[in-house]
């Protein structure tokens, strides 16, 4: 069944923008990102959108889509009513580029403020590892880099001026995985609490709830990241031991 959808769309760069009403062809089994592609290749011929593969695997195509942070290839037309005017903008956290596209270079920052995986002098092949470490590090993997996540949490939605401090969900949860992995000599727990801004979150869990790949950030990432950070600062064993440079 086919039908026509009210389609309301920011249009604009970084300098000023506005939301844009339109009216497309929806049919059935189809996700906003089609419809978004229909309005490009029917009416709105300029339109920025970025996307990749349309499967919800390369993160491209974050959006707001009345209100919520969302994948638009992973959002279902079936979602709305036919009559329901469906409101597409850019995510917020980050500054505009036009339209629909955002410049996430805060992300790529950040990514590259963590140090790298150091397995020490363990050799390729020498180390073993058990089960439950493997699915924890799996689970973190999933990350698709969307920034779904980085984007609705409320420590630098509204909050610029925290960005230089905060590197948000998606790098504290690769700072975890680090951090537990059984072959990671490096202790990330300082770096994740001076550099990354761990003692900024406050366990809203607004990350968790638009994580597309369904990853428990807060519950198997950050909340152990805290508990570890907690352990080294409160422990008086442990803080004697950094003072004397041995832990
Ligand atoms: Fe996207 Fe989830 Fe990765 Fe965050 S953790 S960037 S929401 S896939
Ligand atoms: Fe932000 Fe997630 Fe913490 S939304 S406050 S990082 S639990
Ligand atoms: Fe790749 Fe949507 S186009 S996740």
């Amino acid at each position: 069944m086919s039908y026509k959808a009210k389609f309301r769309v920011w249009r604009g760069d970084a300098g000023e923008g506005e939301l844009r009403d339109y009216t497309v062809e929806v049919n059935e089994g189809e996700v906003v990102l089609d419809v978004i592609h229909r309005l490009q290749a029917t009416q709105a011929p300029d339109l920025a959108v970025r996307w990749n593969c349309k499967a919800g695997k390369c993160g491209s195509c974050s959006a707001e889509i009345n209100g919520m942070p969302r994948l638009m290839c992973m959002t279902r037309m079936s979602t709305f009513a036919p009559d329901e005017t469906v409101t597409v903008t850019p995510i917020r956290t980050f500054p505009v580029i036009r339209d629909l596209v955002t410049d996430v270079s805060f992300n790529y920052e950040k990514a590259r403020q963590i140090p790298a995986f150091d397995p020490g002098d363990v050799k390729p092949g020498e180390f073993r590892m058990q089960q439950e470490d493997v699915e924890r590090s799996q689970e973190f993997r999933k990350c698709i880099e969307c920034f779904l996540c980085n984007n609705v949490c409320h420590v630098i939605r509204d909050h610029e001026e925290n960005k230089p401090n905060f590197s948000g969900p998606r790098f504290l949860m690769r700072i975890a995985e680090l951090e537990m992995h059984p072959a990671d000599t490096a202790d990330r727990r300082k770096i994740a609490q001076d550099d990354h801004g761990l003692g900024f979150c406050n366990i809203t869990k607004c990350c968790t709830e638009v994580c597309p790949e369904h990853i428990k950030i807060t519950d198997n990432a950050l909340i152990p990241l805290k508990e570890r950070v907690v352990g080294r600062r409160y422990d008086p064993l442990v803080w004697l031991g950094s003072k004397l440079g041995i832990v």
